[in-house]
């Protein structure tokens, strides 16, 4: 099978802490790759440094066999990588449509921007509903599909997402997945950290299970799914907090989710088998 994107041995240090010792990962075309691991484990620093936005010390990441490691990350975007960084980053005081134009920036043909704008509205109607509406009206659901859509702006070959589920509640965390499923099968290849692992394995074609920066584990959605030793070591840590504060909470534009509440969470940690 082809593969988009190769990563090879990839090494990445932040000072004197090596947050990456060695990732080999590979996201076949039009598939969904899902990667999953523990607080630190090194997930976000290996879509930073996909996009170009952290530096590597050594390794290799083959776009279409071409090696892309430590260029511009306006280079890599303009390759054909769109990420949609954790955290969100939605710019509040604009509407959904200047935040997709923004997405849009680098797109020069303006058939393409209307083809784009089209894509976007056909995959998630609720934004083209509220297309004139301040993103800071949005719910946390919508801010994240509106995060999503504007990384599908450029009409990129691959597509980061960071944590897309977190804070949302479950049945709007099922629907993002299953539009991510829907991004894959319009031939956009995927890559998605996620720590709602059970459901994000529902939708994964392959996954990768970080640990301390390298890869603990590797098998299709379904393999990893059955292997209940791993689930309960490796992938019953949870920072989503599901719950109507939570939701409420994204609401109000927070993005991230602090350190105590992370906690609280962790406690009642009984991954949602949903
Ligand atoms: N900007 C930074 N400066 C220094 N160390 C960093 C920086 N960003 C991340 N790290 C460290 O690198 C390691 C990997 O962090 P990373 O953010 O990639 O983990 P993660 O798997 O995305 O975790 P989380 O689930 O909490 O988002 C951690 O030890 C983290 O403390
Ligand atoms: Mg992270």
């Amino acid at each position: 099978m082809e593969n988009i994107l190769e990563i090879k041995d990839l090494v990445v240090s932040y000072g004197i802490i090596r947050a990456l010792k060695g990732v080999d990962m590979v996201i076949p075309k039009g598939k969904t790759v899902v990667v999953l691991g523990a607080n630190g484990a090194g997930k976000t620093t290996t879509m930073r440094t996909i996009s170009g936005v952290v530096k590597s010390v050594s390794g290799q990441i083959l776009l279409e066999g071409k090696d892309i490691r430590n260029k511009q990350p306006y280079v890599i975007a303009k390759r054909g990588i769109s990420q949609s960084p954790e955290g969100r980053l939605i710019l509040g005081g604009l509407t959904v449509e200047e935040n997709l134009r923004i997405g849009a920036y680098s797109v020069k043909s303006k058939s393409n921007i209307k083809k784009s704008f089209d894509q976007v509205y056909d995959l998630f109607p609720i934004l083209k509903e509220r297309k004139d509406q301040q993103a800071t009206t949005l719910s946390g659901g919508e801010q994240q599909m509106l995060a999503i859509g504007r990384a599908l702006m450029v009409n990129p070959k691959v597509l980061l997402l960071d944590e897309p589920s977190l804070g949302l509640a479950p049945l709007i965390v099922k629907d993002i997945f299953q539009t991510v499923k829907k991004i894959a099968a319009e031939g956009v290849s995927v890559l998605m950290v996620e720590q709602n692992a059970r459901q994000s394995l529902l939708i994964a074609d392959y996954a990768y299970v970080m640990e301390l920066g390298t890869i603990k584990t590797h098998g299709t959605g379904d393999t990893l799914l059955k292997d209940d030793a791993l689930i309960s070591a490796y992938l019953g840590k949870k920072k989503e907090k599901p719950s109507a504060a939570a939701e409420a909470k994204a609401d109000e534009g927070a993005a991230e989710t602090s350190a105590a509440e992370e906690d609280a969470a962790d406690e009642g940690a009984a991954d949602n088998p949903e």
